[in-house]
């Protein structure tokens, strides 16, 4: 087993590897050492390439810029924002007097939901495609700047914007997209990815293309200042998972990015709790803002596979049942910690527990797990105060099959512990 989950680690030697594992079936461990050793730094360490361009601006006072970047892809800009907290917040003029001042012109694409639609999308790109627009401002949080992204891929499409989702359309190109952060959460303004709901057929996927990535991003913590207590809890929630989702993986990496990891969780953990009390807190609000743009631009993945499994399961009730993204994560993180729990998988809790949540390395390492998923239980539930149940929002179990086969798309996540659709819900039935 361990030689074959080495395999599947290594795409550089592959052709001795399948010979390796083939024996391993026939040989025992002492016989296939010497080839293990000959292996082994393939095995061990995967090659990767690093390429994150979006430029930030990061800290107060730099909307200044914003007309300048705008201007670098022409003249014609559509703004794409939400249901009105920038409205509410005076961002909307800030953003509109930038505009204004660079000699631009405007387009607008308001009242992108949170759960973003499919059908947003399409207006959007209609708008592009009617207008000629040369470049995307998205001003909000990850729902509004993964609206954007499609709405950007869209445009070169002719057709349903759902078809790029699903892989039935290829993304040919992209209208460059600049945003300006309002949420810390899901990293959306410097990842090349987005997550579009499908209400019809209660659907909700993601996907990734490199041409999706902002160009540029503004981050500016003050921006955060009026985000809910509860947005902060649910975004803090899902910067968590997005590096939980990464360093919960049984292959060998780079130490230096399990360190990185480690100090990201112990940002956020530190941080989310004084934002919530103290909103304008600039210190904490700028710790999470980066951390958010950290956890997910693709830097601390290295070589690592990559296979998420709190995610999947997650979209799959967002789809269904429209609640926010990051609660979703919070019930069901510490329930999949749990059902992924065993004798290989606990040496990684007690690490993160050791490095993260300051429990005692003198534990065992079934006792630091078990302590490990109560603590950070007690953290989405207690300090965060999240509903800890599924129940608590009226679901019930009646979906759990159809969502965990889609989840796995009816085969298995290899994610931290390979899940299959049983598996999923059984973690679901967890949560009730
Ligand atoms: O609609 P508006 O007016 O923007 O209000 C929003 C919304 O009601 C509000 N809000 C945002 N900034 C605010 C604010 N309210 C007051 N002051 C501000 N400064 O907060 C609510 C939630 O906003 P939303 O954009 O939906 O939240 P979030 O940033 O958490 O985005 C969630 C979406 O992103 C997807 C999720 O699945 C979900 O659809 N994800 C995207 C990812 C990516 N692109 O890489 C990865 C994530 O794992 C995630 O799946
Ligand atoms: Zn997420």
């Amino acid at each position: 087993m361990f030689f074959v989950k080495a395999h599947k680690n290594c795409r550089t030697s592959e052709n001795s590897l399948d010979a390796l594992v083939a024996e391993c079936g026939k040989l025992n461990v002492k016989t296939v050492r010497p080839y293990f050793e000959l292996f082994k730094e393939e095995l061990f360490m995967n090659s990767f390439i690093y390429h994150i361009p979006t430029k930030v601006y990061f800290g107060k006072n730099q909307l200044g810029h914003l007309g300048e970047e705008l201007k670098k892809y022409g003249k014609r800009v559509l703004l794409v924002y939400g249901g009105g907290s920038i409205k509410k917040n005076g961002l909307y003029d800030k953003v509109v007097a930038e505009i204004n001042k660079a000699g631009l012109e405007l387009f607008e694409c308001p009242g992108i939901e949170p759960n973003p639609r499919v059908s947003s999308v399409n207006r959007g790109a209609s708008i592009c495609k009617k207008e000629k627009i040369d470049v995307i401002l998205a001003v909000g949080g990850g729902s509004t700047i993964d609206a954007a992204k499609f709405i950007g891929a869209g445009t070169y499409y002719d057709g349903d914007a759902w078809d790029i989702l699903t892989g039935k359309a290829a993304v040919t190109n992209c209208l460059p997209i600049i945003t300006v952060l309002t949420l810390a959460a899901t990293g959306s303004e410097m990842d090349d990815c987005g997550v579009i709901s499908n209400p019809e057929a209660k659907d909700k996927l993601g996907f990734g293309h490199p041409l999706l990535r902002p160009k540029v991003s503004f981050l500016d913590p003050t921006n955060t200042y009026t985000v809910s207590a509860y947005q902060t809890a649910c975004g803090s929630a899902d910067i968590l998972s997005h590096i939980i989702e990464v360093y919960f993986n049984m292959d060998k990496d780079l130490a230096m990015l399990d360190s990185v990891m480690e100090a990201l969780m112990k940002t956020v953990i530190h941080y989310a709790p004084i934002a919530m009390k103290e909103p304008t807190d600039y210190e904490a609000r700028a710790n999470l803002m980066w951390a958010s743009s950290w956890a997910i631009n693709g830097f601390i993945d290295g070589g690592k596979s990559q296979e998420w499994s709190c995610h999947p399961m997650e979209h799959e009730i967002s789809a269904v049942y429209d609640i926010t993204h990051g609660l979703g994560l919070a019930i069901l993180t510490p329930r999949w910690m749990e059902y992924t729990l065993d004798e290989t998988t606990a040496p990684k809790f007690r690490q993160f527990g050791c490095n993260v949540l300051g429990i005692s390395s003198s534990l065992p390492a079934m006792e630091a797990a078990k302590q490990v998923i109560q603590k950070l239980a007690d953290f989405f539930y207690k300090d965060l105060g999240l509903n800890s149940t599924l129940s608590s929002l009226g679901i019930d179990s009646s979906n759990f099959a159809s969502m965990a086969k889609k989840a796995c798309g009816g085969g298995i996540l290899h994610g931290f512990k390979p899940l299959n659709q049983n598996d999923i819900e059984k973690i679901y039935r967890m949560c009730i």
